[in-house]
């Protein structure tokens, strides 16, 4: 593995644990004043590794969502006189935040712009697994095609069924607005608090419908348990903590119906892998649509062998346009602490990507905790 540093010579030192896509990031953090290194690793590092590189002067650290950003590496993040790091990620449980806080070190992190692009990845899995479509592909592909019939990859029919959500913030509501509409299909959704927004643009979709067309409801659960019953679709978009560690386990699988779909593109640890692979075993119609993996890079035994699974490698949030703008958006964060910037009051993410950048971090998670002012 080798790093490579761009800016020799800037007033501040940043290192970024992998080679990030687009030229923005690099630019942001140069026109910071920001030596960068940057590692070419195609693989995880390891904390020795990365705090190797912070060494003896470091004033901010971009990294992964497959890096234990915990008490070690803030440990040494601060003892190199650091001040900011970014997750190259929105998602963030593999950073113990509280241990950064107590360092003074600022923690950021890439919302806004994976939403619909997470959003579409959900629609993608949901239909390839109600059309079977990959395992179809490896039946033509496999010379097996010896002509049309009758019943040949029977699916599941997604217009007029009930569409469930566990988790309506920013990327589930994308989901269900991207396919309730169209498909004419219920909403029925679980999260802490009640999605107004959602709920009006199904009711405004709804009259929308035009000749024919079945009117739509959106409905919030009072439990995940209610969703899991009701909706022919369910999709996971709740982040990983305790409380939703192994939310979908044997019982609440067991609830759905049996030829459900399930689509996991939040965090694999919020399904027991383990419980998944023998529903789908036992229940040849249930599908699931799988993004995340609950010990990633590893699958659980036997889930690759199942027609009925649907899995893709965390590709979530890999388009181009949203890559790179995660990478601006970690740079922005770096630049901005370090330059003394106050934080974005909302994150509006078409300001940071195109024209002179914005003198404010977009989005710091702690800065209430740091009492880092805001603008
Ligand atoms: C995230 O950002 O949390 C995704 O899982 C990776 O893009």
């Amino acid at each position: 593995m080798n790093w490579t540093v761009h800016h020799r010579g800037g007033r501040f030192r940043v290192v970024v644990t992998k080679t990030l896509p687009g030229a923005r990031w690099l630019e942001v953090l140069g026109a910071a004043g920001c030596e960068v290194s940057v590692s070419d690793s195609r693989r995880p590092l390891t904390a020795a590794e990365v705090r190797e590189e912070l060494g003896a002067r470091c004033d901010g650290a971009i990294g992964q969502l497959t890096e234990p950003w915990a008490e070690e590496l803030f440990e040494a993040l601060k003892a190199a006189g650091g001040r900011a790091y970014s997750n190259y990620a929105v998602g963030y449980d593999n950073v113990k935040v509280a241990e950064a806080t107590k360092r003074g070190i600022a923690v950021g992190n890439t919302p806004g712009v994976l939403t619909e692009t997470t959003a579409e990845m959900a629609v993608a899995l949901l239909f390839a697994a109600a059309r079977r479509v990959p395992e179809s592909e490896r039946y033509l592909r496999a010379g097996k095609f010896t002509g049309w019939l009758p019943d040949l990859f029977l699916g599941k029919r997604l217009w007029g069924g009930v569409l469930g959500l566990v988790g309506a913030g920013r990327i589930g509501a994308a989901f269900a607005r991207m396919v309730a509409p169209g498909h004419r299909m219920d909403v029925i959704y679980h999260d802490l608090h009640r999605n107004a927004e959602l709920e009006d643009f199904i009711a405004a979709s709804s009259r929308l419908g035009g000749p024919g067309a079945r009117p739509i409801s959106c409905r919030r659960a009072s439990s995940v348990e209610e969703v899991l019953r009701e909706a022919d679709v369910v999709s996971l978009h709740v982040l990983l903590d305790p409380s939703t560690r192994h939310l979908l386990d044997a019982s609440r699988l067991a609830l759905m119906k049996p030829d459900a779909i399930l689509v996991n593109t939040s965090r694999g640890p919020v399904i027991d892998e383990a419980a998944l692979v023998e529903h789908l075993r036992k229940n040849p119609d249930f599908r699931a649509g799988l993004d995340v993996f609950e010990r990633e890079p590893a699958l659980a035994p036997g889930l690759a062998e199942l027609e009925n699974a649907v899995i893709v490698p965390h590709i979530a949030s890999a388009t181009r346009w949203t890559r790179e703008g995660m990478a601006t958006l970690a740079a922005a964060n770096v630049a901005g602490v370090l330059n003394g910037y106050p934080v974005a009051r909302e994150v509006n993410v078409e300001e940071f990507l195109a024209g002179p950048l914005p003198r404010k971090a977009p989005s710091i998670v702690n800065a209430r905790e740091l009492s880092l002012p805001v603008a």
